[in-house]
């Protein structure tokens, strides 16, 4: 008798001790499905030295580079930047090996030598993953046909593409599409242009709540500045380094009135253009102009006047200009700092 109702007890304690290890293991541990999913991208990726830790504890939530919410145990930040060397060779990514997160916000992939996606395993098998929101694709070697695989991706709200491969026009089709996008940069690329399937009337980039907008080192002129006339929650726009040249005109930038910083170093740039009317702007404190004496010619005189013209500004950035002498006081308006 008293063994019969030791064992009961002991069993009872049995089944407390499975339940509190299960509920236990959903806090604190991760799924099966995602844990083979990371141990597969590791073998992809050529078992990098800096995934060595991957495997060793059974716990994925733990691992370096992950991120889980302990809440449903599921993965939601993917830190896999820097994590391949150059010795390693190129590398088409098989971003299929990312559809089990499904509840992923945050993928980090830049500087790791990637070159493209496998064919059919691009980033359109990623279109149902609704939580993404910040894909960094940076430093790698990415051509334009990556764009066509971006359009599923809605809840994207951070894209990151600079220095890649990009080259000439891209397609503003699928980046539309993205209409939750905040932050995009295409810094440090080739590209020329805007262009759509739907022609050239229809260059448009139509991003309602794009913010920040990189476009720097890459070959703009002054033509592209018309694809961003849209963008009227913009309040940050670096496209330094392009080859804009001779007279900005403001007033084709009309819509962008929330604009506050506005970056245009290394170009060259004679003067502002705008008339009484032009709102674009208007709202503008910071604007930066360095370098942008290239080929040896003087900061124009036009250029610092034209400034004056911008209500709200309190920041100019003039480094590298080799300015000499002094200033006529027309610029003297009490609000502008050197
Ligand atoms: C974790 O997931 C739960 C359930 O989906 C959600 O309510 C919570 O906000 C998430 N926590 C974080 C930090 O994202
Ligand atoms: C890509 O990864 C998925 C998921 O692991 C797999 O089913 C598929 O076979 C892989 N594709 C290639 C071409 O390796
Ligand atoms: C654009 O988004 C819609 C719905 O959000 C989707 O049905 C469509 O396939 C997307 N287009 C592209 C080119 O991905
Ligand atoms: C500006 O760039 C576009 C696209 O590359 C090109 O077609 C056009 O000729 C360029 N305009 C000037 C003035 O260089
Ligand atoms: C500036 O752009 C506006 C709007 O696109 C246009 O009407 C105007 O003619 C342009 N001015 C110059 C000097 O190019
Ligand atoms: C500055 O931005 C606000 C909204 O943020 C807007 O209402 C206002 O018109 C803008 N100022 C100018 C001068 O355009």
């Amino acid at each position: 008798m008293g063994l019969n109702r030791f064992s009961s007890l002991a069993g009872t304690l049995m089944i407390y001790a499975m339940v509190l290890s299960q509920s236990w293991w959903s806090c604190h541990g991760c799924l099966d499905e995602e844990r083979s999913a990371l141990l597969r991208i590791k073998s992809s990726f050529n078992y990098p030295i800096f995934l060595q830790s991957w495997g060793k504890v059974a716990n994925c939530c733990s691992w370096e580079g992950v991120d889980c919410n302990f809440t449903t145990g599921r993965v939601v930040e993917l830190h896999l930047s820097r994590i391949r060397e150059e010795g390693m060779g190129d590398l088409y990514l098989n971003v299929s090996l990312f559809r089990p997160f499904q509840e992923l916000q945050y993928l980090y992939l830049s500087r790791n030598f990637i070159v493209g996606c496998v064919e059919n395993e691009g980033f359109e098998r990623l279109s149902g993953l609704d939580s993404l929101e910040v894909l960094n694709l940076g430093v790698n070697k990415f051509d334009n046909s990556i764009l066509s695989s971006l359009g599923g991706l809605s809840s994207l709200r951070s894209l990151y593409l600079y220095r890649n491969q990009l080259k000439g026009a891209i397609s503003v089709d699928e980046l539309n599409n993205l209409t939750s996008l905040r932050s995009l940069d295409f810094g440090g690329n080739e590209i020329e242009s805007f262009k759509s399937i739907h022609g050239t009337s229809d260059d448009l980039l139509r991003l309602r709540n794009l913010e920040s907008l990189g476009l720097n080192v890459n070959h703009f002129n002054d033509s592209a500045l018309s694809s961003l006339k849209g963008l009227s929650s913009l309040k940050s726009l670096d496209i330094g380094y392009n080859q804009l040249k001779g007279s900005f005109n403001v007033t084709e930038l009309d819509a962008l009135i929330n604009l506050e910083e506005v970056y245009l170093d290394g170009n060259e740039i004679d003067k502002f253009v705008l008339s009484k009317d032009t709102r674009g702007f208007g709202n503008v404190s910071l604007i930066s102009l360095s370098n942008s004496n290239s080929n040896g010619r003087a900061l124009p005189f036009a250029l610092l006047q034209s400034l004056t013209k911008f209500p709200n500004l309190r920041t100019l950035s003039l480094d590298e200009n080799n300015l000499e002498g002094s200033f006529g006081t027309t610029l003297d308006k009490g609000n502008l700092w050197y």
